[in-house]
């Protein structure tokens, strides 16, 4: 029997090419080997966004055009929409029963966005739990293996914890779920911060080659290198990461020209944004045709919908028999 991954992103914005090199280009790989549940999280935007969700739905569909357009193959992994499926709250619930207020208060990230994001009131009641429905997430599907990033290594860890204190209150049932980390570095953005939505430094999945181009001159160099004959350092150019990542047979011997000053940062850039454009000239194609077949991405997620409440609602089942509750009978 193949093992089941779980993964999921939130629906906050157009998808970069941030989401491809971290997470989508491993989930397209790991749809042959396991079997997939990619997931919408939905509530997990609501989060953050919960003073203005209107662009949530929208940007959810966008996801799921995304995930198809880079090869997600809803024949062979179910894409799904969090919120439709109820026992992922369900779980939450009887999940935060037994998670003590102090996992939750001592989570890295927790820490992180509230001290980072400052234009949104994050002191909720929901948003301390932010883990435990990613647990819930998780567990419901009684996934093996998680493909995250590792931002999301703390967040796994707590998974673990949870489902080993639920296996040890009601009895063993939740497998530990297993962080499989992306192989590749984290993608920088044009200002070699990380790519980010809320850096404004992204690549996003949809650019003309106009706009990559635009982007790509923007991109942050050796800025000791200004003329095309001074000798470069290729390890603190964005550019250069680069073509570490989407040419690799280039990045080579790209270096040592940069080096001894053969290559000028012009040229280095012109290609770089032809290189992209042809990476997601591809994926642009199947997203114009998935814009004009609507129906069809309706259809992927009302069949993911199925799958996924087939194998949850399995769960709650098994939960609330362990848990005890009322079932009916006397
Ligand atoms: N927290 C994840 C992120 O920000 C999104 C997410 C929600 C998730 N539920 C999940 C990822 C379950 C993996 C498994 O990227």
């Amino acid at each position: 029997m193949k093992k089941r991954i779980l993964s999921g992103m939130r629906p906050t914005g157009p998808l970069h090419l941030g989401h491809l090199v971290g997470a989508l280009s491993n989930w397209v790989k790991l749809q042959d080997e396991y079997e997939c549940f990619y997931m919408v999280a939905d509530w997990h935007a609501l989060m953050s966004e919960y003073e203005d969700p209107k662009d949530i739905k929208n940007n959810s569909l966008n996801c799921v055009i995304d995930w198809l357009s880079v090869g997600l193959d809803p024949e062979k992994c179910a894409i799904f929409v969090q919120s439709e499926v109820p026992g992922h709250l369900e779980l939450s619930m009887a999940l935060a029963c037994l998670t003590p207020l102090s996992w939750l208060e001592r989570c890295p990230t927790y820490k992180e966005q509230l001290r980072e994001i400052t234009k949104r009131d994050l002191t909720t009641y929901a948003f301390l739990g932010y883990p435990v429905l990613q647990a819930a997430d998780i567990l419901v599907y009684r996934a093996q293996t998680v493909p995250v990033g590792i931002d999301q290594s703390s967040h796994l860890e707590l998974t673990r914890e949870i489902a080993r204190k639920f296996n040890s209150l009601y009895g063993e049932y939740f497998p530990e779920p297993q962080t499989l980390l992306t192989e590749s570095p984290k993608l920088l953005g044009i200002d070699g911060r990380k790519m980010s939505k809320s850096y404004g430094n992204f690549i996003s999945l949809s650019d003309s080659a106009d706009e990559v181009n635009a982007k790509v001159r923007k991109m942050f160099t050796d800025p000791k290198k200004i003329h095309k004959n001074d000798k470069g350092h290729p390890d603190k150019c964005v550019v250069c990461s680069y073509y570490k990542i989407f040419a690799k047979d280039i990045a080579e011997d790209l270096p040592a020209k940069c080096m001894r000053g053969d290559v000028g940062c012009v040229e280095c850039k012109k290609k770089l944004a032809d290189i992209l454009s042809e990476t997601l000239g591809p994926v642009q194609g199947k997203r114009a045709a998935l814009l004009n077949d609507k129906a069809a991405v309706l259809d992927v997620i009302k069949k993911g919908r199925e799958k996924a409440m087939a194998v949850a609602s399995e769960t709650m089942r098994h939960v609330r028999k362990r848990i005890g509750f009322y079932d009916g009978t006397a």
